[in-house]
């Protein structure tokens, strides 16, 4: 298939925080912090441009993932990616998966494809490969979805929205450190098995995490967000946390979990919450350990769109 010459689309995806504690792989949220642009113009030849983004498609999570819905489906390559980088890397903020979502979402419609969104999941998740060596789906679903999702992979991937009851803020504390490829590396840092006892504890809090949001049930929420295998395991990349979260629960966050691989850390907040307590405690401990920083609120977002058609959310 071959568009003709001048047209033009342009998709936007937000940032995500994957996990929310007890949900490794398995669940994260759209929040509208940040958002990733791609624009797909007719070309002579395959081309990645943006600032400061790899140009070899291997490297690129937007590249990755075109190049593989290219081949499938037997599309031209004449095409440039333009990337528009919204969303801050290597912060634990579904920075790759944003630009792959968005890669996605444009592709399709300037292919006219008509793939369902559990499709175009598959076709961004291949993207995390080019960042993390690993196709994991928690950030693409949530934003190419929008809200809160989980995504499960029996009989073919399958993302669910999860409806949620009551009105959420949330703060994200983003510190100002970069680690080269930090999620390849986080996700070295995974221990290889756990026991009967953290699997079943596992399973409990992630049931509470949804049972909470579906509910409205904040004591829920705060059980669920709660992990001892993932989180511990990469705590020298976020030697804060502990010390962080303890700070936001005793102002009455909702819950506080690592966001994603880290290392900012996401906080729940409704409206027990002390907030601006939590803001100055971040600052606080962030200096504490001698490091730059800053936090910022955000709200739930819709998923990735085509600018200039309806929000999909
Ligand atoms: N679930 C992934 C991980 C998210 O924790 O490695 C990475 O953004």
């Amino acid at each position: 298939m071959q568009q003709s010459p001048g047209v033009k689309v342009t998709a936007s995806a937000p940032c995500s925080s994957a996990n929310l504690g007890s949900g490794f792989d398995n669940l994260a949220i759209a929040l509208d912090a940040f958002h990733d642009r791609i624009t797909v113009v007719d070309h002579d030849g395959f081309s990645i441009i943006g600032d400061g983004v790899p140009s070899d498609p291997e490297r690129n999570t937007a590249g990755l993932a075109a190049l593989k819905l290219i081949d499938d489906f037997d599309l031209s390559r004449d095409l440039e990616i333009r990337i528009e980088k919204g969303v801050p890397k290597g912060l634990g903020l579904g920075s790759s998966g944003a630009s792959a979502a968005a890669a996605v979402k444009a592709l399709d419609e300037y292919f006219d494809l008509g793939l369902s969104q559990d499709e175009m999941i598959s076709y961004a998740m291949i993207g995390e490969i080019a960042s993390s060596g690993s196709p994991h789906p928690d950030n693409v679903s949530a934003s190419i979805s929008g809200g809160l999702v989980l995504v499960t992979r029996d009989g073919g991937l399958r993302a669910s929205k999860i409806n949620i009851s009551g009105d959420y803020r949330f703060l994200i504390a983003i510190p100002d450190v970069i680690t080269e490829n930090k999620t390849r590396a986080a996700r070295q840092m995974l221990p290889p098995s756990i026991s009967l006892e953290s699997y079943s504890r596992s399973i409990g809090r992630v049931a509470s995490l949804i049972a909470g949001f579906m509910s409205g049930n904040r004591d829920l929420i705060r059980a669920g967000m709660n992990d001892d295998v993932v989180e511990p395991s990469r705590i020298s990349l976020f030697p804060y946390y502990h010390k962080m979260k303890r700070m936001a629960l005793a102002n009455e966050a909702v819950g506080v979990a690592v966001s994603g691989a880290g290392p900012s850390i996401l906080m729940v907040c409704d409206d027990m919450t002390e907030v601006s307590p939590i803001i100055e405690g971040t600052h606080a401990i962030f200096a504490e350990y001698g490091i730059s920083g800053r936090i910022i609120e955000a709200k739930v977002s819709g998923g990735a769109y085509v600018e200039g058609s309806p929000v999909s959310d």
